[in-house]
């Protein structure tokens, strides 16, 4: 569902059970931040993220490592919600540039209508539709060749998980799907009708780490492709696991590290995400900074393997020294902060 105008007119809302909006689609104040700032900042205040929003994690201490100043370029390599990319836009001007990346093109126009509306018109913000994989081919195409900072935020949305059209989460039913780009790839219900079991198996324990990896790809591929549901995948896990008697606590992180790696394997995350590493030194001016938050050890241990191998060979001056994680008070007013880990470093 669209965010609604508030410049449109009057529509009805949807019609739900009870006194309170369940479903997704039915959270019509909450999908019309422009028009319920009120009720936004009650689910805000609650600990929760509005339906259709994305609430930026560690704000202050990226904006603090990355010191945008006037007149710099910026590169926010995952553009998502906006948030980080609004507050970097902020203090590059005057004179300054953000180039903001998404390889999702469901929401990404939506992001930047909503950047062009606070004033950050196309002489300061450019938004480009590429996956971070491409950066050193996507600077080329913009007349340049270094930049001065570089930004990524990993992972998915809570756009992209709160959407049940979009299937990335267990905690609602709908078409098993699971890519940022909708239009590109194959949807997570094709890959798990067509993988061996074997390279299931190999999959769920190399993304995510998940001990009975073997006996849920074998009860996933004995389906023989009708798992087209999150609902369905999320019994099948269910069912497989309960046969061992395991208690409902371990079960939902199985059912949880499950998705995750079927979601890293249909999007290739781990691939683009080295690929992007790699290049990461090469894109930089002398002094730039590049700050990446990661959300579990996949990701973690590739950012931090790629940043002390170019300290070890003289390409970057500094990176972190230890892990910088998100506020006690952030993660008590954003759970999803939770699991991040911030790594930076400097360009020598
Ligand atoms: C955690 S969100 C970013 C939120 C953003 N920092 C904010 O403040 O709103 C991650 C975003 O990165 C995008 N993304 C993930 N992998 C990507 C890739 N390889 N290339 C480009 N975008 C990617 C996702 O589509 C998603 O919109």
């Amino acid at each position: 569902m669209e965010p609604i105008n508030p410049e449109e007119p009057h529509q009805r809302r949807p019609r739900y059970q009870g006194s309170h909006p369940r479903k997704f689609a039915e959270k019509y104040k909450e999908l019309n931040p422009l028009k319920y700032q009120e009720d936004i900042e009650k689910v805000i205040a609650r600990g929760d993220t509005p339906a259709g929003t994305h609430r930026s994690i560690c704000v202050q201490e990226i904006l603090e490592i990355l010191r945008p100043q006037p007149g710099e370029i910026a590169v926010d390599a995952t553009l998502g919600y906006g948030g980080h990319a609004r507050e970097i836009l902020r203090k590059l001007l005057p004179g300054g540039k953000l180039f903001g990346l998404d390889v999702d093109q469901v929401e990404q126009p939506k992001t930047e209508a909503r950047l062009r509306k606070d004033g950050f018109g196309p002489d300061v913000f450019t938004a480009i539709h590429s996956n971070f994989a491409a950066l050193p081919a996507i600077l080329e195409s913009q007349g340049l060749s270094k930049v001065d900072i570089i930004l990524a935020d990993l992972g998915v949305s809570s756009m992209q998980i709160d959407n049940p059209n979009r299937g990335f989460t267990f905690k609602r039913n709908g078409p098993l799907d699971m890519r940022m780009n909708p239009e590109k790839g194959r949807s997570a219900a094709e890959l798990l009708a067509t993988i061996s079991e074997k390279k299931l198996a190999f999959l769920i324990k190399e993304n995510s780490d998940e001990s009975y990896c073997k006996e849920i790809a074998a009860a996933i591929v004995s389906k023989k492709g009708s798992i087209t549901t999150t609902e369905k995948l999320a019994d099948t896990i269910r069912e497989t696991l309960n046969q061992w008697l395991i208690d409902e606590d371990y079960i939902i992180k199985a059912i949880r590290r499950t998705f995750q790696a079927i979601r890293i394997e249909v999007n290739g995350e781990f691939s683009a995400l080295e690929t992007f590493l790699a290049a990461l030194p090469y894109c930089l001016n002398e002094g730039g900074r590049v700050v990446l938050l990661t959300f579990h050890s996949g990701e973690d241990n590739r950012v931090v393997r790629s940043f002390e191998k170019g300290k070890a060979e003289g390409l970057y001056s500094q990176i972190f020294e230890t892990e910088i994680r998100s506020s006690a008070e952030e993660r008590y007013n954003n759970p999803r902060s939770k699991s991040v880990r911030l790594r930076f470093a400097i360009k020598a």
